[in-house]
């Protein structure tokens, strides 16, 4: 098996563990080449060090890419995302259940026709790897060939990517319940995709309110059968929706308590928003190795409220970074952590830059149990990174260049960057995006 050498001469960041909630990282935390050199053997990295240290040991006649003047950092990561809301995006409404019953059922509707399904897997994938984001884990419609398009698209591309179908037998129009098929349908998707290639299925009942407890139960017995699988869904994202849920569910001492009957919470599941929660919740979340994915820019967006991240620290509580379009406003990691700067602010939680590109790659690779395959810059893991071009508008050249320290730097990135700021995107060691030149 040849696999070609790729030589690539930059500036590395990549965390090996979490920095702490200091202004500066934790001790062995960050590990920071300002003049590196990232070696790709075929898919994988293969060795990452100082360009003087590791040069020596280049082969003969080695072509270097130089990247000197960029920056280069481990994909980013999306633990919680709609492909098939992309073309809702910024549609004005109220809140949450206004808007999934005026914006989101009718486009999903749309995926029942395989054509559009595999037009917006594709246009979705070209905006993540715009916007810098290797790996994401992706609601598709309650269609079974929403999953399948979805899924050829990741493979063509050598994608690492979790998804799964929507479960929803009840409280939702028509043409998108699924009744009794929904789990048959999930079991021949999970047949044929999971663990195919960097393919990984997420069992994924859209939340409570449109699942009925016979569903929730049988994709908890999905759960049991194979540990492998992953598990994400919706939990307290709204007031409204959890006097639904008190309404739907009188038997439950908690909305939680609904998913934990059901056998949903372990430590491959992922729930998003987790906003009105109390510390018993929070802790039972922690006991069972689940994540909440915090989704700033959709909280704002929907008025659903203020992700509390010191409760989250404090209980022990995992949480990701999630961008949660269509909800969301942004699909830029970068816009992901400047709102959560924003709600951090807002309830007297500033985040740290250190904090905020940890989580969106080594954080959110292990709340998604991928650390062993992605989330750093390290010998053997697979070769997923951006190239960030820190000059890329005359703004952010102007900011960084009065910036003294590397966590100066990485703030104002956090702050004012955008997909713009993405010169190249890598993925399975291929240049996947190129920034059209400016
Ligand atoms: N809760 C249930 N479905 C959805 C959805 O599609 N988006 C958001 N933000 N919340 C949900
Ligand atoms: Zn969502």
């Amino acid at each position: 098996n040849f696999s070609p050498n790729t030589f690539i001469r930059a500036e590395l960041i990549s965390f090996a563990r979490d920095p702490g909630d200091g202004d500066m990282p934790e001790p062995d935390s960050l590990e920071h080449y300002g003049d590196g050199l990232l070696w790709l053997k075929g898919q994988q990295i293969h060795a990452v060090g100082h360009f003087a240290e590791l040069s020596p040991s280049l082969p003969k006649g080695a072509e270097v890419l130089d990247y000197r003047d960029k920056l280069i950092m481990p994909g980013f990561i999306d633990t919680h995302v709609h492909y098939v809301q992309l073309d809702i995006m910024a549609s004005y409404g109220r809140q949450l259940l206004d808007w999934l019953n005026d914006y989101t059922f009718p486009e999903e509707c749309r995926f029942a026709n395989h054509a559009h399904a595999e037009a917006l897997s594709n246009a979705f994938l070209d905006e993540m790897l715009r916007a810098g984001t290797t790996t994401a884990q992706v609601f598709g419609s309650s269609h079974p060939g929403s999953v399948d398009a979805f899924f050829t698209a990741c493979q063509k591309r050598q994608l690492r990517m979790l998804v799964g179908k929507v479960l929803m037998d009840r409280n939702a129009p028509e043409a998108l319940m699924d009744g009794a098929s929904g789990i048959a349908d999930s079991e021949r998707l999970i047949e044929d995709w999971h663990g195919t290639g960097r393919l990984g299925y997420s069992v994924t009942p859209r939340f409570a309110p449109t699942s009925t407890k016979t569903q929730m139960d049988a994709a908890g017995a999905l759960l049991r059968n194979d540990p492998t699988l992953w598990l994400q869904t919706h939990l307290a994202e709204n007031s409204g929706e959890l006097d639904w849920v008190a309404e739907l569910f009188p038997g439950s001492r908690d909305y939680l308590a609904v998913y934990e009957e059901a056998g949903l919470v372990g430590p491959r599941s992922t729930f998003a928003h987790g906003i009105h929660l109390d510390n018993g919740m929070r802790k039972r979340l922690a006991e069972r190795g689940a994540n909440i994915a915090f989704c700033p820019s959709s909280n704002l967006f929907l008025g659903s409220g203020l992700f509390d991240r010191e409760a989250a620290k404090q209980t022990g509580m995992a949480f990701t970074f999630a961008s949660d379009i269509g909800a969301g406003t942004d699909l830029s990691g970068f816009g992901t952590l400047k709102a959560a700067y924003q709600v951090g602010q807002l309830g007297g939680q500033p985040l740290t830059a250190w904090q905020g590109f940890y989580g969106l790659t080594l954080g959110n690779a292990k709340a998604l149990s991928l650390d062993s395959h992605i989330g750093q810059l390290a010998p053997s893991l697979e070769a997923d990174f951006v190239v960030i071009d820190t000059q890329a508008t005359s703004l952010l050249s102007r900011r960084i260049s009065h910036c003294t320290t590397l966590g100066e730097r990485l703030f104002a990135l956090m702050m004012l960057a955008d997909d713009r700021a993405i010169y190249e995107t890598w993925a399975g060691g291929i240049c996947q995006h190129r920034r059209d030149e400016v």
